[in-house]
């Protein structure tokens, strides 16, 4: 069907629907928590969706949907698919969001996106509740694993890319399932990284920093968006028009249907007290341009009084279907209710290749005093909380990690952790490996350090594996101290005081604040949470089976108190380059960008035509092994109407290269690159002295730079 079909068939069907079938086509029933009963229910009434049901219970209300409702609208079935369709203990698991971002590839977002895709379809659902495109700038907040780091173009390059992975050319397509961009906006950002809490934004900085990711969401064709938990200087982002219509709608032309969070109508009235009764709260929420209501089902009755009533305009909920039956045709859903998926595709040999090629990918290397890769060891000691613990490895939004699913259940698949890699790797080199937990994540639950001592004692290298475990991650699981938990630093110490070479891997959610147990390693590895394969990729990291190409994706904080550290900051007096606090050095641990493989990168000729926006630099490998540069240009903006960052990623490119072997880098910029959102929230490009910045990282001495005036 072409876009003209579609809509006089959408036209067709809200002409025969009635007030009450529009109104539960609004709605979006949480299956787990109503039940089978109510939930048959509610498909008999005609509710557009459902979320967090599977197989055969999905089909029985599809199947309801269609042969028992009055105009058997078939409904669609929504899951947190995150980073693979993880709820669902068949699927293959990717690295977190946080982590593939580190390969910088676009290539691997797509990936994840395709697979993940492929497994939904094939369980029957049509539709993940994924990318998150928040940005993870205050670390504080539980949900940074679910994010692509703390950049607005990574991020958005990232999340086009997992979008056009999930959707695919065409929305019927069999394998492929509709994309979900949340959290509409500035989720991320709320006080005190308080989960939910509100976020004090101006719309000019929103238009700046976060709406960049969720437009080139729009640009990629994502079908729908989800709003956010909180609220933006007092107004929930849930009944906020003028994010909702003037700017998702107006200005960035989205087209697909918009989702509240999880019950987000009721907390307009319970928790955020702007309203007194769910029927103002579903006056104010369909107003603003809503389209979907999840969980929140108070919304059906009240908005038909609301109508009745004629605080809503039945136009409004006109509207929200149209854009729902929309996407509904456009999926092709009435000819063919269930996609076929792809029988068999669930943790395939092709599925799990592109989950170690991102976990591959995924390894950044941050410091290296020559220990790696490991050469003429005869003992290697796997040392550590996280070496051995899958839950930590895979992370959030996983059925066996996520505490309403299933937290006793054992992985089907494959998976490889820490101490599995190191172990195979070492047997086929006839290299003794040994292993000692030597202590728990959290407080109290393990400890034998000395066991830990006395089993690296005579390693000739120690592998330390550190970090974080699930209840320290997600969804209300902010933390205020970032530093090490439990007694890992102590752990650290009693290890380091051996005179043994020490490798500190963080297998974690985010960038704790690792302080010594990274500065004092001989080496330092951040994998965070790299799903199935992680294990596996950090010890082929270690041995040198591959070189390691990761860049950070957000910045490391030296302490806790440091953080928000992002290094797209604006100056100020006290905090320009190299003033730090008065008790702790100036900028991060480890900056965005950062990250090494066994060989160095040579920048040269770096070259810039402000007529045609044309960037170019020499990129040399100046090692002995191939490997992967991740080519990053940054911009300053000298002299702006407001103060704009010390400096913007505005582009990036890999490049793969022998030893000895030169490439020139080519970037085709443009002047809207160079642009910034002025105060009466419009984006120009101002007149005047520009710098364009290009490199290995965000850091000042990694950046090869040239000025030039527009
Ligand atoms: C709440 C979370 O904030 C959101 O990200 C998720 O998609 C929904 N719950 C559905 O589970």
């Amino acid at each position: 069907m072409d876009n003209r079909q579609v809509a006089a068939r959408v036209e067709e069907l809200l002409a025969r629907m009635t007030l009450e079938e529009k109104a539960a086509q609004m709605v979006q029933i949480p299956y787990p928590f109503v039940g089978r009963e109510e939930s048959l229910r509610w498909a008999k009434m005609g509710a557009g969706s459902f979320l967090h049901v599977l197989g055969d219970e999905a089909r029985e209300v599809q199947r309801v949907a269609i042969e028992e409702s009055r105009l058997g609208i078939p409904v669609i079935f929504g899951i947190d698919a995150i980073h693979g369709h993880g709820l669902n203990d068949h699927a293959t698991i990717f690295p977190t969001q946080l982590a593939a971002a580190c390969s910088w590839n676009p290539d691997v977002a797509y990936a994840m996106g395709e697979v993940t895709a492929r497994e939904v379809a094939t369980d029957g659902l049509h539709w993940t509740f994924s990318p998150v495109l928040c940005l993870g700038r205050d670390t504080r907040w539980g949900r940074v694993n679910e994010t692509f780091g703390e950049d607005p173009y990574l991020a958005g390059e990232m999340g086009a890319a997992i979008i056009k992975g999930y959707q695919g050319e065409d929305l019927s397509d069999d394998e492929r399932i509709l994309a979900c961009a949340k959290h509409y906006i500035g989720y991320g950002e709320a006080v005190g990284a308080r989960d939910s809490c509100d976020t004090e934004m101006t719309y000019r900085k929103l238009r700046e920093v976060f709406l960049p990711p969720f437009k080139k969401a729009v640009d990629a064709g994502v079908a729908s968006i989800m709003t956010a938990y909180g609220s933006i200087d007092g107004l929930p982002f849930t009944i906020d028009p003028i994010s909702l219509k003037d700017i998702l709608r107006g200005e960035l032309g989205f087209d697909g249907f918009v989702v509240t969070d999880w019950d987000n109508v009721n907390s307009l009235v319970r928790r955020q007290h702007v309203c007194e009764t769910a029927e103002e709260a579903s006056v104010l929420a369909a107003n603003a341009g809503n389209d979907m209501i999840m969980t929140s089902t108070e919304f059906y009755q009240a908005v038909l009084n609301a109508v009745r009533g004629g605080q809503v305009k039945e136009e409004v909920l006109d509207d929200a279907v149209r854009h729902i039956l929309t996407i509904k045709l456009r999926m092709n859903l009435f000819e063919k209710p269930e996609k076929k998926g792809r029988p068999g595709c669930f943790g395939c040999e092709e599925h799990l290749e592109k989950a170690k090629d991102a976990a591959d990918r995924s390894i950044v290397l941050l410091s290296n005093n020559g220990v790696l890769p490991l050469r003429g060891v005869k003992k290697v000691a796997v040392i550590g909380p996280n070496a051995d613990d899958i839950r930590a490895q895979y992370g959030d939004w996983t059925y066996f990690t996520h505490p309403r699913l299933n937290m006793e259940h054992e992985p089907i698949r494959p998976y490889v952790t820490v101490k599995e890699g190191v172990e195979n790797l070492c047997a086929a080199r006839s290299v003794e490996c040994v292993y000692h937990r030597g202590c728990s994540v959290l407080d109290g639950e393990y400890e034998d350090i000395a066991g830990a001592v006395e089993t690296a004692r005579d390693a000739d290298a120690i592998v330390l594996v550190v970090g974080d475990v699930i209840p320290q991650v997600g969804e209300e699981k902010d933390r205020a101290v970032l530093e090490l938990s439990g007694r890992q630093m102590e752990l650290f110490d009693a290890l380091r005081a051996l005179g043994v070479p020490v490798v500190t891997v963080l297998v974690a959610s985010k960038p704790l604040a690792v302080g010594r147990a990274a500065t004092q390693a001989d080496a330092f590895v951040c994998a965070f949470n790299g799903g199935m394969f992680g294990g596996e990729a950090v010890a082929k990291a270690v041995f040198g089976e591959i070189n390691p190409s990761g860049r950070l994706p957000i910045s490391f904080p030296r302490a806790s108190g440091q953080v928000p550290v992002y290094y797209n900051h604006l100056p100020g007096w006290h905090c320009q380059a190299g003033k730090g606090y008065c008790d702790l050095a100036a900028g991060p641990l480890y900056a965005f960008g950062e990250g090494m493989g066994y060989s160095p990168f040579v920048y040269s000729d770096l070259a810039f035509d402000r007529e045609t926006f044309k960037a170019s630099v020499k990129v040399t490998n100046a090692g002995e092994r191939p490997g992967t540069e991740t080519v990053q240009a940054y911009f300053n903006d000298v002299v702006s109407s407001v103060i704009t960052p010390v400096r913007q990623l505005i582009a990036f490119k890999q490049a793969t290269l022998a030893p000895g072997e030169s490439a020139v880098v080519e970037f085709a910029l443009s002047r809207e690159d160079f642009s910034l959102i002025n105060r009466k929230e419009q984006r120009v490009t101002e007149p005047g002295e520009f710098v364009l910045m290009i490199g290995h990282s965000s850091r000042d001495e990694d950046l090869l730079k040239t000025s030039f005036r527009l």
